[in-house]
C-alpha cells in the first residue's frame, strides 16, 4: 500500500486521497475506527482503489497518521520490499555519483566561449548570480539535475511505451500518421521540431495518446496556502489536495466516448487542433511540470521518427493487448511484444 503522504506541520484539517493496492480492511481499520477521518468517497481504477477521505480532528490525525506510516513500514519490512528499498536506495546513490562526476568535469573543462549543454549554462548562470545571491550553488546544480533526471525519464519512457501500444492497437491511425509523415517529410530525411505545425494528425493521435494513457494519474499533493473557494467547495488553509488527472481526461460532460481512441476529437475540419485546452498530462497551474515542452518536443520527435522508418505490428494478429496499466509512481502498460518492419 502507499499513499499520497500529508505533512503534518503545524494545524491541519483536510481531504486527502490515499490510493491502495491492498484495501482489505483498510477502511475497518484507520477510518471507521477513528472518529478523525470522516470517509467520502471510494473509487476504483484498474486493480486500484482510492480513497477520499476528510480529516477533521488535528490530535486525531497525528495519530491516525503516525498509524499508516507504521501500517506501511510494517508492508516495507517485508523481505522483498525491503530488497526495493535497498535497489532504490543504492540507484539513488548511483544517479548522485555519476551527476556529481559530471558536474566536477564540467567545472574543471568549463570554457565561457564554448557552452556544450545545460551544465555549462548553469555554471554560467551560477557566475552571474553568485554576487547577487547563493541560490545557485554545488548543491542546487545537484538536486536540479537529480530532480531532472526523477521526473523527467520514466515519464517520457513510460509515454513512449504506451504510444506504440496504442500504435500496434489501431494500425489504421498507425498507418494515417505515416501516410502524413512521407506526405509532408518525404522519404529523404528525419522529421525535424519545425515540422510540428504541419503534422496536426500525428500530433492529435499523441495527444489521444496522452489523454488515455495517464502516465501520471495524479499531480504531486499540493496545500492549499490560504481559504479558498473552488466551484463552491470551501477548501480550508492547509488542505492537502491531489488533483485527479485521469477523471478530467474520462470525463463524460468533456468527451464524447471517453474511452473510446480517437484522434479525432482534437482535431476541427479543417485539420486544426481544437479541445487542447481540456488534455492535462502535465497538470496545470504554475506548479504544472516544468518539463512540458522539453517533454512534448522529444516525444514528438522519437515518436514520428519511428513511425516515418517502422511499421510496427502485433507479433500474434490474434493476441489481446492490456490496457489496464500498473499504477506506481507514473502508470506503465502491462509488458506486450511488437514486431517492427522496416517501411
Ligand atoms: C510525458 C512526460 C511527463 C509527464 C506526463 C509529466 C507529468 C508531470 C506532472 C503531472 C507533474 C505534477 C504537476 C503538479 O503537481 O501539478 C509533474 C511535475 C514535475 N515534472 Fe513532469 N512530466 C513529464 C516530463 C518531465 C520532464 C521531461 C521533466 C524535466 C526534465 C519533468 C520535470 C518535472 C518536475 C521537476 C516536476 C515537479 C514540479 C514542482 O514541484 O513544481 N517532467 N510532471
Amino acid at each position: 500500500m502507499y499513499y499520497s503522504a500529508p505533512v503534518f506541520d503545524g494545524e491541519f484539517t483536510g481531504r486527502v486521497v490515499i490510493n491502495t493496492t491492498n484495501s482489505e480492511g483498510f477502511i475497518d481499520r484507520f477510518i471507521t475506527k477513528h472518529a478523525g477521518y470522516t470517509f467520502l468517497k471510494r473509487f476504483q481504477i484498474g486493480r486500484h482503489e482510492y480513497f477520499v477521505f476528510e480529516i477533521n480532528d488535528t490530535q486525531r490525525t497525528r495519530k491516525i497518521s503516525k498509524e499508516i506510516e507504521d501500517f506501511d513500514i510494517k508492508n516495507l519490512k517485508l523481505d522483498s520490499e525491503k530488497d526495493n528499498l535497498k535497489v532504490r536506495r543504492d540507484a539513488f546513490s548511483t544517479l548522485k555519483k555519476y551527476i556529481e562526476k559530471h558536474i566536477t568535469e564540467h567545472r574543471e573543462s568549463f570554457d565561457p566561449e564554448n557552452i556544450k549543454d545545460f551544465i555549462d549554462m548553469y555554471l554560467v548562470a551560477e557566475k552571474d548570480e553568485s554576487e547577487r545571491t547563493s541560490v545557485l550553488n554545488e548543491a542546487a546544480a545537484l538536486s536540479l539535475i537529480m530532480d531532472m533526471f526523477a521526473a523527467g525519464t520514466d515519464t517520457t519512457a513510460t509515454t513512449l511505451d504506451w504510444s506504440f501500444l496504442w500504435m500496434i492497437q489501431y494500425p489504421d491511425v498507425q498507418k494515417r500518421c505515416q501516410e502524413e509523415i512521407t506526405k509532408v517529410i518525404g522519404p529523404g530525411r528525419m522529421v525535424r521540431l519545425s515540422d510540428r505545425r504541419h503534422l496536426s494528425y500525428t500530433e492529435a493521435t499523441f495527444m489521444e495518446i496522452h489523454r488515455l494513457s495517464n502516465t501520471a494519474i495524479f499531480t504531486i499533493p499540493h496545500t492549499a496556502v490560504c481559504d479558498t473557494t473552488i466551484n463552491g467547495f470551501k477548501i480550508p488553509k492547509n488542505t492537502i489536495i491531489v488533483p485527479n488527472l485521469i477523471s478530467v481526461h474520462l470525463d463524460e460532460t468533456i468527451w464524447r466516448d471517453p474511452k473510446e481512441f480517437n484522434p479525432g476529437r482534437f482535431l476541427n475540419q479543417s485539420n486544426d487542433i481544437i479541445n487542447k485546452e481540456y488534455l492535462i498530462p502535465f497538470s496545470s497551474g504554475p506548479r504544472a511540470c516544468p518539463g512540458e515542452s522539453l517533454a512534448r518536443s522529444e516525444l514528438f520527435l522519437i515518436f514520428s521518427n519511428l513511425l516515418h522508418r517502422f511499421e510496427f505490428s502485433k507479433v500474434d494478429p490474434d493476441e489481446i493487448l492490456s490496457f489496464e496499466g500498473i499504477t506506481g509512481v507514473t502508470t506503465t502498460p502491462s509488458p506486450y511484444r511488437l514486431k517492427a518492419d522496416l517501411r
